[in-house]
C-alpha cells in the first residue's frame, strides 16, 4: 500500500510557466495524501499545460481549481468537503468580479463517491477518477460551458500512453527528484483499505514506457527517481528479451541510465519481495538502503482478519533475509491500531514486532472504517479511546527508534544528495540514502550534486552535516595555511 502522508501540498509541481506561453488561464492543483497523487497531479497539470493552463500556486487567481484527494481514512475524505466549502466563498467573490472559475475534484474521493460530491457541494462542477485524467482538459472544456460532470468510469485506454510527457524545462523546473508511477491498483484487498476500490485491479506500465519516461527524467537533470505504486513490488510486465520481468529486473535496468544515481520505491506488500528485488538491494549501489514494508499489525490473528496473508512469523524472516543481502538498509513500516476485534494482547505483539525490526521511520494510524470495505462491518469496532491510548504507546516507541537511528549516524559519513534551497538563508537541504532531511551550508554544493558529508547532529526531523574533503584536498587545504 501506498505510504500515506496525510500531508497536503499545493503547487508540488512547479509554478514557474514554461516559456514560451502565451495562455493567461490558470490552474491551481492541491494535492492530498500518497506520492502517487503528487505524480497524478503534475501528469494533470502536464495534460492542461498542453492546453493551455499555466500552474499557479495562489488559489485567488486560479481559473481551475483541483482538489487531488485521498480517500484512505475518513478523516483525509473529510478534509475535501471543508476545503470546498471554503472554496464556495473564492468562486463567489471571483465571481463578483466577472471571473469564472471551475472547480473540481479528483483522486479517490472523486472515484468512491462520484455524483455524492456533486449533491454534497454543489460548488463542484466536474469529478474525476484517476483512472481517466487523460481526459482532464476535453472534461474541463465541457464543464466552462456549464456542464456538471462525472467521469469515473475506468477508462479502456491506456491513461498513460495518452497523458502527454511534461515539457523538459518543467521537469527541470521540480527539480534533480521525481516520482514515476509504474503500477496502479491493488488486487489484495486487505480488509481495512479502500485502495482496490478506488484505484481498481492491478496494472503494470510496460517495461518500454517506464524505461522511455526514466530516461526522459535523466535527460532534463534528474538524479534520484522514486518508482510508484499501490503495490509497486507486485510490478511484472514482459521485457525487451521476451521474458517475464519482476520490480527487481527493472531496478537493475534503470540502474543502467545515465545520470540516474538514486533508485528507491514504494510501497511494497512483504508477499511480493522475491529474491531478484532483494538481489537488487545486494548488488546494486544506487538502489538507496532504505525500504517501506508495512506489515500493519503484529498479531497473526488480526494479520489474518485483515486478510494479509501473512504472519508475523513470515514478515521477520524476510527482513532477515533483506538484512543479510543489505546489512545497512533501514526499515519503514505503516501500522494500523484500533483493528476491529483487536485485544490488548494482540496490540502487544504489534508492539514485539515494532521492538524486534527496530524501525528507521514509520507511520501509524487509528484504524478508520471505511464504507464498502469488510473491515467496516465487522464486530467488535474498537472504542476510540482505546485507539487513542495504543497510538500513543506505538507512536511513542516508534519515534524512540526512529531517534536512535538517526542519532547512531552522527558522526558517521554519508551521501547526500543536494535538491532544494533550505527554509533559512544560506542553508541547503537533501535526503540521506535513508530518506531523512539532510541540512547543509549552501556552500557545500550545487542543487543536483551528490557529495560526501559528515553527520554532525542529529534534530529531530532533519540530520545536520558539514561536507567532507577528500584526503588529498585536506592536505593541500593544511599546506596552504601554512
Ligand atoms: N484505517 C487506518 N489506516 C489505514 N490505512 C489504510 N487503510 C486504513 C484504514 N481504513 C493505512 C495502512 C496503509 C497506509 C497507507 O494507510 O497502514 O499502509
Ligand atoms: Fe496495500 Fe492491502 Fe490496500 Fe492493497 S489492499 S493497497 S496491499 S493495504
Amino acid at each position: 500500500m501506498e505510504q500515506d502522508l496525510t500531508t497536503e501540498r499545493s503547487g508540488t509541481f512547479s509554478n514557474r510557466p514554461d516559456a514560451g506561453s502565451h495562455s493567461d488561464k490558470k490552474v491551481f492543483v492541491k494535492t492530498y495524501g500518497c506520492q502517487m497523487n503528487v505524480y497524478d497531479s503534475q501528469r494533470m497539470a502536464d495534460a492542461l499545460a498542453a492546453d493551455g493552463y499555466r500552474p499557479t500556486d495562489v488559489i485567488e487567481e486560479a481559473d481551475l481549481v483541483l482538489l487531488n484527494t485521498c480517500h484512505i481514512r475518513e478523516k483525509a475524505a473529510e478534509k475535501v468537503y471543508s476545503e470546498l466549502g471554503r472554496i464556495r466563498v473564492l468562486k463567489d467573490e471571483r465571481a463578483k468580479r466577472g471571473r469564472e472559475t471551475v472547480i473540481g475534484v479528483a483522486g479517490c474521493v472523486a472515484q468512491a463517491e462520484g455524483r455524492e460530491i456533486l449533491r454534497r457541494a454543489p460548488v463542484v462542477d466536474l469529478v474525476i477518477g484517476p483512472q481517466t485524467y487523460h481526459r482532464l482538459p476535453s472534461v474541463v472544456t465541457r464543464a466552462r460551458s456549464g456542464e456538471k460532470i462525472v467521469e469515473t468510469e475506468y477508462a479502456i485506454e491506456d491513461k498513460f500512453e495518452h497523458l502527454p510527457a511534461p515539457a523538459r524545462s518543467t521537469v527541470r523546473n521540480r527539480g534533480v527528484t521525481a516520482f514515476l508511477t509504474v503500477q496502479e491498483g491493488c488486487d489484495k484487498f486487505c480488509t481495512f483499505c479502500v485502495v482496490p476500490y478506488t484505484r481498481g485491479a492491478e496494472v503494470s506500465r510496460p517495461v518500454s514506457q517506464v524505461v522511455a519516461e526514466a530516461e526522459r527524467l535523466a535527460e532534463a537533470g534528474v538524479r534520484e527517481v522514486t518508482l510508484l505504486g499501490q503495490n509497486v513490488n507486485a510490478w511484472h510486465g514482459e521485457g525487451p528479451d521476451g521474458k517475464e520481468w519482476g520490480l527487481g529486473r527493472l531496478l537493475f535496468r534503470l540502474a543502467e541510465i545515465p545520470g540516474l544515481d538514486r533508485l528507491r520505491y514504494t510501497t511494497s506488500h512483504p508477499r511480493d519481495m522475491d529474491d531478484e528485488l532483494i538481489a537488487a538491494h545486494r548488488d546494486l549501489r544506487t538502489l538507496m538502503p532504505y525500504l517501506h514494508l508495512p506489515v500493519q499489525a503484529g498479531s497473526d490473528r488480526i494479520l489474518k482478519a485483515m486478510n494479509r496473508k501473512h504472519t508475523g512469523a513470515d514478515y521477520l524472516r524476510l527482513i532477515e533475509r533483506i538484512r543479510a543481502a543489505r546489512p545497512d538498509i533501514a526499515m519503514s513500516g505503516d501500522f494500523i491500531v484500533g483493528f476491529p476485534g483487536e485485544t490488548d494482547e494482540d496490540f502487544e505483539d504489534t508492539m514485539r514486532i515494532v521492538r524486534d525490526v527496530n524501525y528507521a521511520q514509520a507511520f501509524s494510524f487509528k484504524y478508520s472504517p471505511r464504507p464498502g470495505t469488510p473491515g467496516a462491518d465487522m464486530e467488535a469496532q474498537v472504542p476510540d479511546v482505546v485507539k487513542d491510548e495504543r497510538l500513543q504507546r506505538l507512536q511513542a516507541l516508534l519515534s524512540e527508534q526512529q531517534r536512535a537511528f538517526a542519532q547512531s549516524l552522527v558522526g558517521s559519513d554519508i551521501d547526500l544528495l543536494l535538491e532544494k534551497p533550505g527554509r533559512q538563508a544560506g542553508q541547503l537541504v537533501g535526503r540521506s540514502p535513508w530518506l531523512q532531511p539532510v541540512v547543509v551550508d549552501e556552500s557545500a554544493g550545487a542543487i543536483g550534486d551528490i557529495i560526501r558529508v559528515r553527520v554532525t547532529q542529529a534534530g529531530s526531523h532533519s540530520l545536520f552535516c558539514e561536507p567532507v574533503r577528500e584526503a588529498g584536498l585536506m592536505e593541500a587545504a593544511r599546506g596552504d595555511s601554512v
